[in-house]
């Protein structure tokens, strides 16, 4: 039966009444469709390979795109093929084996850094119209883990340190994606929070810091986006794999949460066929595995074994519910020109969104008139940097410069450069200017250049990439001491940051300002012009705290980091669920830079914070007003400090306004109540102490302008 007439046979079932159009029920479909397989039928759906030629690949390519999985459709029950890539960034580049060309999205963490959901939303939606055009049906998207540990390498793919602000903006890029009718996936479940030992690493922690902190971020994004799949990570959770956590699947996923898509494991992280009894639903990558569990070993037990049977026939269930729910029965990818101008136009405006200006002395906005600019380092005459690993993307003319860190001809982890080059979008501003440009390899050059100049912009850039941590906190290649030799040289001397994640800046008090730019996508270097030069005004706010030491975090060494063959574990409950912030907050210490930081071209002023406890939540409205001379974006955010006799600080809320000079506008923020709440265990609830709840609404988690408080009654909340 074709796949149109199937559909339509399973429509006509479920019809209630002659003529009438069912509402369609992925559940009853999926259902249906499962009850139809063959014995065979229900192993295909099961397990997934890597669709490159490579040398650990066994299986025929059997005509598959070149994606990162992919898993056979079904054409007797008119069941599509899953055609998957990464990641959140766009559709990955590896060596350019990409059907068609697609956009380079800043880093999430630049998206993190504009607290926007329209941007996030529009960017989303972007790449996932590319992968459509590259013919694929499934974004390896959402990735939510938090920054607990400054170093890791992938922090650039998550969204920050905050549960709330984290699970919102990756909730919102999934249901972008799956609006677009591909499925997209939350990664990685659970508490993947660095690269060393990635595989191997246990992770420990409490179940009620896990709850209030990585878990709320996972479960916060999958309420709101509906993710077709949950990929699970590589660590041990307090004990098991995460792919084979009975607690962290059929417990919190699937019974607590009610989660009905399915668990695909990464690639490489299934380690047992028990794992499906665990919750595991899909073996992704499967040659990455010891051997193919999900396979011959699952299917034997088919029919014999009737835990097994149910949960295979549940797993294809799930596996079709997603599949129907996204849209990938009735509106498959087509290969096609992709709107590549869509995408680079939501690239830009991200990117500028998410440029965060630490330090400002009044040097920008950059007048045009400027007579001589010399601009310093960071690769700035080629391009701009981005991170390495699976999420890497690249235009289809490929990077405009691209370094091998390995001996590999498929070198995943290469140093990266996107095109545009930010020394000609700085010229093209400034027509009425000399820019020069020193690569920055011997100081003394730079420095000579830097004195030469009325005003110096130097790029400092940090790659990092999956699969690796940084050591430290500096940035690598002598470029402090760079830096250090040109502010020396000229005091006005403007920093570029293009960075994974947070570094230290022992030359900050030389310079004139600091921009933090992460890594800006494909349109970097335009949007980095439009701050420098005030055509946009910044607006971006930190979403990771900026320690001024590695000895201010809870895990100052990072184990393992030289040991490349030891197990070990993490004792993540030194923080427990107070990462980023609130560990800073409950130890009293002064970072660097706070989370929620960022200045502006103009200047806000907060205004009588009204708050009223309104059953489980607290409802907040105040007033804001730009008080500069120019247009600016603000985003106020909302705090809990104290709850009855808990102290300590949350971000509740956050709102972003866009105000005129002199213009004011009432900002209303409800909380959610479980950022008011602890989770109790024994009970197995969200708790809400009674007593007064004390609210701020700062400029950052350092910066309290308004305060207030309320009285809430003790509550029990479902989990
Ligand atoms: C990464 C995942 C990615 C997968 C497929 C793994 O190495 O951890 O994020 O989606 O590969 O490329």
């Amino acid at each position: 039966m074709s796949r149109k007439l199937l559909l339509t046979a399973i429509a006509a079932t479920l019809a209630n009444g002659a003529g009438a159009q069912p509402a369609p029920d992925p559940d009853k479909q999926a259902a249906a469709l499962v009850k139809q397989m063959t014995p065979d039928e229900r192993n295909l759906l099961l397990h997934g390979f890597f669709s490159r030629p490579n040398n650990i690949n066994r299986l025929p390519q059997i005509g598959a795109p070149y994606a990162a999985g992919y898993t056979p459709g079904i054409a007797r029950l008119g069941i599509p093929q899953l055609a998957e890539t990464d990641a959140s960034l766009g559709v990955a580049w590896i060596n350019g084996r990409r059907a068609r060309n697609a956009t380079a999205l800043p880093s999430s963490l630049a998206l993190a850094a504009t607290w926007d959901l329209k941007i996030a939303y529009a960017g989303s939606a972007a790449i996932a119209q590319d992968a459509r055009a590259s013919g694929l049906n499934v974004l390896l998207a959402g990735g939510v883990d938090l920054t607990r540990e400054p170093r890791n390498g992938r922090n650039f793919e998550y969204l920050g340190e905050d549960p709330l602000l984290a699970g919102i903006l990756a909730g919102e890029t999934i249901q972008a994606i799956q609006d677009q009718h591909v499925m997209s996936t939350v990664k990685h479940y659970a508490l993947n929070a660095q690269e060393t030992q990635q595989s191997s690493i246990g992770v420990d922690i409490s179940e009620a810091a896990a709850r209030e902190s990585d878990l709320l971020a996972f479960e916060i994004a999958i309420e709101r986006g509906n993710p077709g799949a949950v990929m699970c990570a590589y660590n041990h959770f307090n004990g098991p794999f995460s792919c084979g956590s009975d607690f962290l699947l059929n417990k919190v996923l699937k019974k607590d949460w009610g989660y009905p898509g399915f668990v695909m494991s990464d690639w490489g992280a299934n380690h047992a066929t028990a794992d499906a009894l665990a919750g595991l639903d899909r073996e992704s990558g499967e040659e990455f595995d010891s051997q193919i569990f999900f396979g011959a070993p699952l299917q034997a037990l088919d029919g014999r074994d009737s835990a097994y049977t149910a949960r295979i026939t549940d797993m294809n269930q799930r596996i079709l519910r997603s599949m129907i729910a996204t849209h990938l029965f009735d509106d498959p990818p087509k290969v096609a020109a992709p709107d590549i101008a869509r995408g680079e136009a939501a690239a830009r405006a991200e990117a500028a969104a998410g440029t965060i200006l630490l330090k400002n002395n009044g040097i920008l906005p950059l007048l045009k008139t400027a007579k001589k600019i010399a601009v310093i380092g960071g690769y700035a005459n080629i391009g701009v940097m981005s991170g390495g690993g699976s999420s890497q993307v690249a235009p289809q003319s490929g990077p405009a410069l691209s370094i091998p860190t390995t001996f590999a001809a498929d070198d995943w982890q290469a140093v990266i450069l996107h095109p545009g080059s930010p020394v000609k979008a700085i010229a093209a501003r400034a027509p009425a200017a000399r820019v020069t440009f020193d690569t920055g390899a011997y100081p003394a050059f730079a420095a000579a250049r830097a004195k030469d100049a009325d005003v110096v912009i130097i790029f400092a850039v940090q790659w990092t990439t999956e699969g690796l941590d940084v050591p430290d906190l500096s940035l690598p290649n002598g470029q402090d001491d760079l830096i250090a030799a040109v502010t020396a040289a000229n005091p006005h001397t403007i920093v570029v940051l293009e960075t994974g994640g947070p570094v230290l800046m022992p030359w900050l008090n030389k310079t004139a300002a600091v921009l933090e730019a992460w890594y800006p996508g494909i349109k970097g270097a335009d949007a980095i012009a439009d701050i420098l030069f005030g055509d946009v005004n910044p607006s971006g706010k930190l979403p990771i705290t900026f320690p001024a030491s590695l000895a201010q975090t809870p895990h100052p060494v990072l184990d393992g980091l030289f040991d490349y063959d030891g197990r070990m574990h993490v004792n993540y409950d030194v923080e427990g669920s107070d990462v980023g912030y609130r560990w800073f907050d409950r130890k009293g210490l002064t970072p660097l830079f706070p989370f929620g930081f960022g200045l502006s071209y103009t200047s806000f002023r907060y205004d009588d914070l009204q708050l009223r406890s309104e059953g489980n939540t607290i409802h907040a409205s105040f007033t804001v007003t730009n008080t500069g001379n120019r247009a600016g974006r603000d985003t106020p955010q909302l705090y809990v400090t104290a709850r009855g006799k808990t102290k300590g600080q949350r971000l509740i809320g956050w709102s972003n306004v866009d105000l005129a000079p002199g213009a004011s506008i009432k900002v209303s923020v409800d909380a959610d109540p479980r950022l008011l709440a602890d989770w109790s265990t024994p009970r197995q609830r969200w708790q809400m102490p009674a007593g007064r709840y004390d609210v701020t609404v700062n400029a950052s988690s350092a910066a309290p302008l308004l305060s207030g408080s309320t009285g809430l009654e003790t509550r029990l909340l479902s989990p």
